[in-house]
């Protein structure tokens, strides 16, 4: 069975409360419920994190390393602007990964266009809000299921 991961960054967890106006009204656990019910439709086994710590990132990039996971979809919020350390991690395991975000870090401030992962990710979804998590099923059951794609 096809094994997919999502992670998601700091604060997070304060989806639904955290500046509407930028992340929208659902929390994440809503998020988690709709992207899990499309990811059911591919038969994908799914599981979902949250941390508000670098370092537990890093470390369950690591473990998807070790247990065989196909694909990471990524919503690093804040780090996406500052982690090295995750970034790392990510080419260590060299697992692809589609990095989302609800807001589109290229309308909002200048230190936000910049992201550690959009040129090693297989793609970006960005300002779309919450249904780009289940757009991101979509496209990775598109790029697992591609026999042209390189190996
Ligand atoms: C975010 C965008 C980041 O700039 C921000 O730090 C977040 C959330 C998003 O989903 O729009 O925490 O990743």
């Amino acid at each position: 069975m096809t094994q997919i991961l999502v992670l998601n960054g700091p604060n997070l967890n304060l989806l639904g409360s955290r500046e509407p106006e930028h992340y929208g009204r659902d929390n994440l656990e809503t998020i988690e419920k709709r992207t899990k019910e499309i990811a059911q439709e591919f038969d994908f086994d799914i599981e979902f994190f949250q941390s508000n710590t670098e370092g537990t990132l890093v470390d369950l990039i690591q473990e998807a390393g070790k247990c065989a996971v196909d694909f990471i979809i990524f919503n690093p919020a804040a780090f996406t602007h500052t982690s090295v350390a995750i970034r790392d991690a990510l080419k260590a395991v060299n697992i692809p990964f589609i990095e989302v975000h609800l807001s589109n870090i290229h309308n909002r401030e200048e230190f936000r266009r910049n992201s550690y992962f959009s040129d090693i990710a297989i793609g970006t979804i960005s300002g779309l809000g919450a249904i780009g998590y289940e757009l991101a099923v979509l496209a990775a059951h598109r790029y697992l299921s591609d026999d042209t794609r390189q190996k």
